[in-house]
């Protein structure tokens, strides 16, 4: 084992999900389902894909259905197998054999930077992925596998970056970047949600992170920053002035299915993609964009 593998990933999961109420209220953001799966899944599914063994799921109050949902569910095998549901029964029991799952819980919501301390312990002195589970990555390739592809080559932080529209900028953390190669760029400074006036470029950080162990050092030391929370992106500022720091540009399609709007996107596409719901659904859709649909529609709501 060289000490650039990297084996642990860590899912911050204990975010309070404002953006998604009240369907947050009782019910974590990362189980809502896109299709026929919840958003975690996808998550761990883009880490096991890229290789990584140890899954750190950050969880807090109200949170308990993700770690049931990678757990065995000995009742539910019993009824499909009962049943003769042999295919689902063992889609479900691959499920809890995904990876290694651990559970670290965030007591209270203090920040992404926080979350990610929380995992310390277990992570020990060897690099590590963040991914956040409401960001959706659709590629060919794993998105973190491209991320930790890029570190074995350049031994320092990778953060996971995409182009954004200029007046999106404040919504995500931005990189001042150095390009090096095609879409690899040496991370000179990094801003969280900027006013466009002060954005040094339109590159966003996107929810997926290769870091040294160092980050720890540095969040333990970091102070509540924006909303009063322990900003990761204010550790990573300190990071990238003792060691470099790259940004990646990662090749996929991204939903923020944190979002509503994102949320509903990523559901469609999703949707359209899946062999066995796809043509029908696709059908329905032409169906309610003709004009003649709308009519229909309307008829029967009517009705
Ligand atoms: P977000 O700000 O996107 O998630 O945090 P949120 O707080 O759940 O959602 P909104 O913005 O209020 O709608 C990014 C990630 O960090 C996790 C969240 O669960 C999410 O995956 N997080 C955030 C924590 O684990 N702990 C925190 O204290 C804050």
């Amino acid at each position: 084992m060289s000490r650039y593998d990297v084996r642990k990933a860590v899912i911050p999961a204990a975010g309070l999900g404002t953006r998604f109420l009240p369907a947050t209220k009782a019910s974590p953001k990362e189980m809502l389902p896109l299709v026929d799966k919840p958003l975690i899944q996808y998550a761990v599914e883009e880490a096991v894909a890229s290789g990584i063994e140890d899954i750190i799921i950050i969880t807090g109050r109200g949170k308990r259905a993700i770690e049931d949902h990678f757990d065995r569910s000995v009742e539910l095998e019993e009824n499909l197998k009962g049943n003769g549901k042999a295919q689902l029964l063992s889609q479900m029991r691959h499920i809890s054999t995904l990876a290694n799952f651990c559970y670290v819980r965030q007591s209270e919501a203090l920040g992404l930077g926080h979350a990610v301390l929380c995992a310390q312990r277990l992570i020990g002195d060897e690099p590590f992925a963040v991914i956040l589970g409401d960001e959706i990555i659709d590629a060919p390739v794993a998105g973190l596998a491209q991320l930790i592809h890029a570190y074995k080559k350049r031994h320092g932080a990778i953060l996971g970056v995409q182009e954004v529209p200029h007046h999106d900028v404040s919504r995500y953390g931005i990189v001042a970047p150095r390009t090096l190669s095609a879409g690899l760029h040496r991370v000179e400074g990094l801003i969280e949600k900027p006013a466009p006036a002060d954005a040094p470029s339109n590159l966003a950080v996107i929810g997926r992170y290769v870091l040294p162990p160092d980050i720890f050092s540095i969040l333990r030391k970091t102070r509540p920053g924006k909303n009063g929370e322990i900003q990761l992106t204010d550790a990573l500022v300190e990071l990238a002035k003792k060691s470099p720091m790259f940004a990646l540009e990662i090749q996929g399609q991204r939903y923020d299915a944190g979002d509503k709007l994102g949320f509903l996107i990523a559901t469609v596409e999703f949707a359209l993609k899946n062999p066995s719901l796809g043509p029908e659904f696709n059908e329905y859709l032409q169906n309610r964009m003709s004009p003649s649909g709308e009519r229909r529609k309307t008829r029967a709501v009517k009705a």
